[in-house]
């Protein structure tokens, strides 16, 4: 998608194939700063301090951390040990998501089923390749499934704005490019659908405010940022014809685990009768897990990012500041599981299914 008009991905492999270069997303939206990135750990790093960030993202950068370690592993003596240790570091980077251990286990087993590891980077690098660039292809399916939806209530309302509340970021900056949530936005507003975004601002660390808000800006399309707790008011008030979110692990059963307070978004929509989807890649979908109330690891991240907020001062500096005194007692969960009976549906690549596990199992049978 584009900024200031010039067209990014997310995360790009250098012309020279000797680096990956990432939009580092703590900078946004004060900054447009570029990261390259030469190592495996330094790759695992980003992720850690979400320099990058969102689920199939983070998968994408597992990938390309294996293609890195790689290129150490051929340096070291003992080159397969050596990638193992990185693959076990990748996988544990982050816990939730689940698209980080699908992505990198699957570029890691082909390097290994070679013998010869002089081959391994260029093979790393190929399949890392191929993979991210099925993600890409798989939001662009999710925007044309995520898009007949639009333009059915569009049509109810007789081409009245089609208003969209959603939650986090779950962009073209979470993905690559496109993003899941947001990839029917952009084919709607592509299609000259008049729709107008609810942006949940995502505390604690604010990715709708920060990220959301600046790919809709971006791109043109109308948005208002909201505080996370204005959702229920408007969607009581009609003001919210549905809600699109995205996951970071869907279990069998169409359980969602997602960004923080979506589970909230999903009560207050059931009770005010909007419909509320998740839309996500197949990668997202953790089909090993039959439930995934109770039994998805939800992060548990530093506090300061709940005491501790960075923003423009009058000076246009970026600061960090105490919202309260920093002896407070204070909790971060980063996820909450929104249990499958409050999705209206999930909107994969291969179409748009019920939360169920038959359903989900039916559609994915190749899995
Ligand atoms: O902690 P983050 O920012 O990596 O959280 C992940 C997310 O961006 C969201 O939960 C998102 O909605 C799903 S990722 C497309």
């Amino acid at each position: 998608m584009h900024v200031n008009g010039k067209a990014y991905l997310a995360l790009w492999v250098d012309e020279n194939n000797n680096s990956v270069k990432i939009i580092n997303q703590l900078k946004i939206p004060f900054e447009f700063d570029i990261c390259e990135i030469t190592s495996c750990l330094e790759l695992v790093n980003a992720i850690k301090d979400m320099r990058l960030r969102g689920a199939p993202l983070i998968g994408a950068a597992g990938a390309y951390a294996i293609w890195l370690a790689c290129i150490e592993a051929n340096k070291n003596l003992n080159p397969a040990e050596f990638l193992v240790n990185a693959y076990n570091i990748i996988v544990s980077a982050r816990p939730t998501a689940v698209n980080l251990k699908y992505a990198t286990t699957i570029i890691y087993n082909k390097v290994i089923a070679e013998s010869d590891s002089s081959k391994w980077q260029q093979i790393a690098l190929k399949e890392s390749n191929i993979f991210y660039g099925n993600e890409i292809e798989n939001f662009k399916k999710i925007g044309a499934y995520g898009l007949e939806i639009i333009e059915k209530i569009s049509l109810q309302k007789k081409g009245e704005a089609v208003n969209i509340l959603t939650h986090c970021n779950a962009g073209w900056l979470a993905c690559g490019d496109y993003g899941t949530a947001t990839a029917p936005i952009y084919f709607a507003h592509e299609k000259g659908i008049k729709i107008h975004v609810w942006v949940d601002e995502t505390r604690p660390r604010f990715q709708g405010a920060k990220l959301t808000a600046w790919e809709m800006h971006n791109e043109n399309i109308p948005f208002t940022v909201i505080a996370d707790n204005t959702g229920g008011y408007l969607m009581q008030e009609n003001m919210v014809d549905m809600v699109i979110v995205g996951a970071d692990r869907v279990a069998a059963n169409g359980d969602v685990a997602n960004k923080v307070g979506t589970y909230l978004k999903a009560l207050a929509a059931r009770d005010n009768n909007v419909p509320f989807y998740v839309a996500l890649p197949s990668s997202t979908i953790d089909f090993e897990l039959k439930q995934g109330v109770h039994n998805i690891s939800i992060e548990k991240r530093n506090e300061d990012e709940i005491v501790k907020v960075d923003g423009l001062t009058n000076n246009m500096n970026v600061e960090i500041v105490d919202i309260m005194p920093s002896n407070y007692s204070s909790a971060n969960y980063a996820f909450d599981i929104t249990p499958a009976r409050l999705v209206t549906g999930i909107i994969t690549e291969k179409g748009i299914v019920e939360a169920d596990t038959e359903k989900i199992l039916k559609l994915f049978s190749e899995k």
